[in-house]
C-alpha cells in the first residue's frame, strides 16, 4: 500500500530516493520520509502531506551527497496521516532506521515486551514497533558479546564497526532476520544503519518488493518505475527472502536457514516515457488516450487467421467451470468476460469479490477453473483467494499486468495484459486490456472445443478493427464528455445503467464517478431498475445509461423511458444507426464490440468531471493504486 525505495551506490542518494518516490506516490501520498547516512549519524526527514512537502523540507535541510538512502510514501494503516506516524522509523536508540510496507499483525505483543522492557515509542505505527524489535535483537547479541547495550555507548559500537565492519554487518543480519521471523502478517522493509554504512538490508514476505541492478548501484523498490531512469535489470525478492546490498554487489538469503539463494536477474521491456505524462495533465488521461495502443498490444502475437494464440494455456486440460476472483475495476472486468466465455467458450462462469470468497470457507469443484485477474498482481484479497484456491488443488490461471508480481509468479499460469505500467490510481486501460485478454481466452476455449468459429471469425474481424476506431473515435469522445460532465457537475448522485454486457460497464462507470469525483453513484442492471432503486429517480438525481445495438435494446430502451417519464435526466449511449426520444444523446460509432469504445467514454466522463471540479485525478483522496493489505 505504501511505496518504499533504497539506493545503494556511486550517486547522491537523496536526489535519487526522491526521484523514485515521485514515481512511487501513486501507491500512498498521505505523508512521505527519507533517510540517510551523514558519516555515522543517522538523519531522517518526515513530512506529512504529499510528497512535494517533503521535497521542500529535503531542500532546506538536506544538503548531502550521502551514496545511501532509503525512502517511503505511505498509505495510512497504522495510525493518523501526520509526520510522527509517517516514515522512516528510528528504533529508540538511533542504531537503525527502516521504511515498511504491510502490516505487522502482532504489533501490539511485541510492543508490549518491549514498553516492559523500557522500551518507548514516538508514533502510533507498527513500523516502529518492527525498528525496535530488530534493534532489541541486536542489543542482546552485543550483551552476549561486549556485555553492554548500543545505548549504553554509542561511540564504541561505532568506531568498533569502523575496525571490524564484516561482524557487525553479520550482528545487523542476525538481528534483522531474528526479528523478522518473530513479525506475523505482512512486509516489505528496508533498513539502514551507521553500523552498516555501506549497506542497506531488505527483505519482504506477501508484500512487494524487487531490486533494480544498475552498473556500480542497487534499488530496492516497492515497484519497478521507481528506478526505470537508471536500470531495466530487476530482481523480484520472494516471500522470506533478505537481500543484503552494498555499492558494489548484493546477496539474497533465506531468512529462516540464512543459506544463500542465487537470484535469475530479469530484464524488464517498460521503458521511462511509459511511466511518464507524456505532455498530458495526468496520467489517467494519458492512460485513457493510450488505449488504442493497449488493444494492439494486447493482440500482437496472439492472432493467426481464426486461431487464437495462447500457449501459455496449452497445457491447461479444459475445465468444467470457471470462476473468476477480483477486486474493483478487475471484478467488474471478470463479470464482464462472464458473457463472453459462457458464450464462446460454453462453459458455466461465476465471478466473485476476492474479500468475499476467501472467508466463506467456498466450496470449489476440483474440475473449477480459476481465474484471478490483477493489474498490479498484489491486491492482497486476490492473492490470499489465489493461495487458498491453490491450497484446495485447483489450477489457477492469473490475468495480470505487472511482469514479476505476486500473482504472476504464483498463478500455475499467468497471461500478461500487456498494458504498460498503469500510474493512475483509477484504473482505465488495465480494465481495456483485461477485457481483450478475456475476449481472446473466450475464444480460445471454443477454439479447444471445436465450436463457434464463425462468431469467433467475426469477433477476430471486429477487434482487428477496433484500435483504428478507437483512435479516431477518442478525441470526439473527449469533447462529449467535457460538455456533459460540465453540464452534470450539478448531481449530487447518479445512477449507471446497462444490461447484458453493458451491465459490468454501468458498475466499472458508477466506480470511476464516484473514486475521481467523489460524487455519488451507483451502478446498476436496467431490469432491476423498477425494482426498487426508480424510487430515487427526481430531476436532481441524472442516470447516464448505455443502450447497445443488441438483444436488449428495445428493453433498456424501454427502462430510460421509464426513467425520463419520472423526470430524471438522462446521458444515452448508444450506437450510431440506433435512436431514443431523449436530450442528451452520446452517439459512438458502430461495432460488434460496443463495450470497447463505451469504456473509454465513460472513463473521459469521470475524468472531465473531477478535473472540472479540481479534484485530485491521480491521486484521489484516501485510494491507493495497489491494495497489498486487507
Ligand atoms: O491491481 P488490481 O487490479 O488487483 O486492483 C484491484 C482494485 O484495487 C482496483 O481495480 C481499484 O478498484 C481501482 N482503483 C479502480 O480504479
Amino acid at each position: 500500500m505504501c511505496g518504499i525505495i533504497g539506493y545503494c551506490g556511486h550517486r547522491p542518494a537523496v536526489p535519487l530516493v526522491l526521484e523514485g518516490l515521485s514515481r512511487l506516490e501513486y501507491r500512498g501520498y498521505d505523508s512521505a520520509g527519507l533517510a540517510y547516512l551523514q558519516f555515522d549519524t543517522l538523519k531522517v526527514i518526515r513530512s506529512e502531506g504529499k510528497l512535494s512537502r517533503l521535497v521542500d523540507k529535503v531542500a532546506q535541510n538536506a544538503n548531502t551527497f550521502a551514496p545511501i538512502g532509503i525512502g517511503h510514501t505511505r498509505w495510512a494503516t497504522h495510525g493518523l496521516p501526520v509526520e510522527k506516524n509517517a516514515h522512516p522509523h528510528k528504533s529508540y536508540n538511533g542504531v537503525l532506521a527502516i521504511v515498511h510496507n504491510g502490516i505487522i499483525e502482532n504489533f501490539q505483543e511485541i510492543k508490549n515486551v518491549l514498553l516492559e522492557k523500557g522500551y518507548e515509542f514516538y508514533s502510533d505505527t507498527d513500523t516502529e514497533v518492527l525498528a525496535n524489535l530488530i534493534a532489541d535483537e541486536l542489543d542482546n547479541l552485543f550483551l552476549e558479546k561486549f556485555a553492554h547495550k548500543f545505548s549504553d555507548d554509542r561511540d564504541f559500537f561505532v568506531k568498533k564497526a569502523q575496525e571490524n565492519f564484516q561482524e557487525f554487518k553479520a550482528d545487523m543480519e542476525e538481528a534483522f532476520c531474528r526479528a523478522l521471523q518473530k513479525a506475523h502478517g505482512a512486509y516489505a522493509v528496508v533498513m539502514l544503519s551507521p553500523l552498516i554504512p555501506q549497506h542497506i538490508m531488505a527483505a519482504r514476505l506477501a508484500a512487494p518488493l524487487l531490486m533494480g541492478i544498475g552498473v556500480g548501484e542497487y534499488f530496492v523498490a516497492s515497484d519497478v518505475p521507481a528506478f526505470l531512469p537508471y536500470t531495466r535489470e530487476v530482481v523480484f525478492l520472494d516471500d522470506r527472502e533478505v537481500a543484503i546490498v552494498s555499492t558494489s554487489s548484493f546477496e539474497v538469503k533465506n531468512i529462516l536457514s540464512r543459506k544463500i539463494i542465487e537470484k535469475e536477474i530479469h530484464h524488464i521491456p517498460w521503458d521511462l516515457q511509459g511511466a511518464a505524462k507524456d505532455g498530458y495533465k495526468h496520467f489517467m488521461l494519458k492512460e485513457i488516450m493510450e488505449q488504442p495502443k493497449v488493444l494492439r498490444d494486447c493482440l500482437v502475437g496472439r492472432l493467426q487467421n481464426t486461431d487464437i494464440l495462447l500457449p501459455e494455456l496449452d497445457k491447461i486440460s479444459i475445465p468444467e467451470r470457471i470462476r473468476i476472483i477480483a477486486c474493483g475495476t478487475s471484478y467488474n472486468a471478470g463479470l464482464w468476460a462472464q458473457y463472453y466465455l459462457e458464450q464462446l467458450g460454453q462453459i458455466p462462469v461465476s465471478v466473485e469479490i476476492a474479500s468475499e470468497f476467501r472467508y466463506r470457507k467456498p466450496i470449489v469443484s476440483k474440475n473449477e477453473l480459476i481465474i484471478v485477474i490483477s493489474q498490479s498482481g498484489e491486491t492482497a484479497d486476490t492473492l490470499g483467494a489465489l493461495r487458498l484456491c491453490k491450497e484446495l488443488g485447483n489450477t489457477v490461471l492469473g490475468v495480470c499486468n505487472v511482469l514479476g508480481s505476486s500473482v504472476a509468479r504464483e498463478a500455475d499460469v499467468c497471461v500478461y495484459t500487456q498494458a504498460g505500467p498503469e500510474i493512475s490510481v483509477a484504473s482505465t486501460k488495465a480494465m481495456l486490456s483485461q477485457m481483450v485478454v478475456l475476449l481472446l481466452l473466450a475464444m480460445y476455449l471454443g477454439q479447444r472445443k471445436n465450436i463457434g468459429l464463425e462468431k469467433r471469425k467475426i469477433i477476430i474481424e471486429e477487434l482487428m478493427r477496433l484500435p483504428d476506431i478507437l483512435e479516431k473515435t477518442l478525441p470526439v469522445l473527449r469533447e462529449k464528455a467535457q460538455i456533459f460532465a460540465y453540464k452534470y457537475t450539478f448531481a449530487k448522485s447518479f445512477f449507471y445503467l446497462g444490461r447484458g454486457t453493458a451491465f459490468s460497464l454501468a458498475l466499472e462507470g458508477a466506480l470511476k464517478l464516484k473514486e475521481l469525483s467523489y460524487i455519488h453513484a451507483e451502478g446498476y442492471a436496467t431490469g432491476e431498475m423498477k425494482h426498487g432503486p426508480i424510487a430515487l429517480i427526481d430531476p436532481d438525481f441524472p442516470t447516464f445509461a448505455l443502450l447497445f445495438d443488441d438483444e436488449y435494446f428495445s428493453k433498456v430502451r424501454s427502462g430510460i423511458l421509464e426513467v425520463k417519464s419520472r423526470q430524471g435526466h438522462v446521458i444515452t449511449l448508444l450506437q450510431e444507426g440506433t435512436t431514443l426520444d431523449n436530450d442528451d444523446l452520446w452517439y459512438i460509432p458502430k461495432t460488434s464490440l460496443p463495450e470497447f469504445l463505451a469504456l473509454p467514454a465513460m472513463q473521459l466522463f469521470s475524468y472531465e468531471m473531477a478535473d472540472y471540479l479540481g479534484k485530485d485525478v491521480d491521486q484521489p483522496r484516501n485510494l491507493a493504486k495497489s491494495v497489498t493489505v486487507e
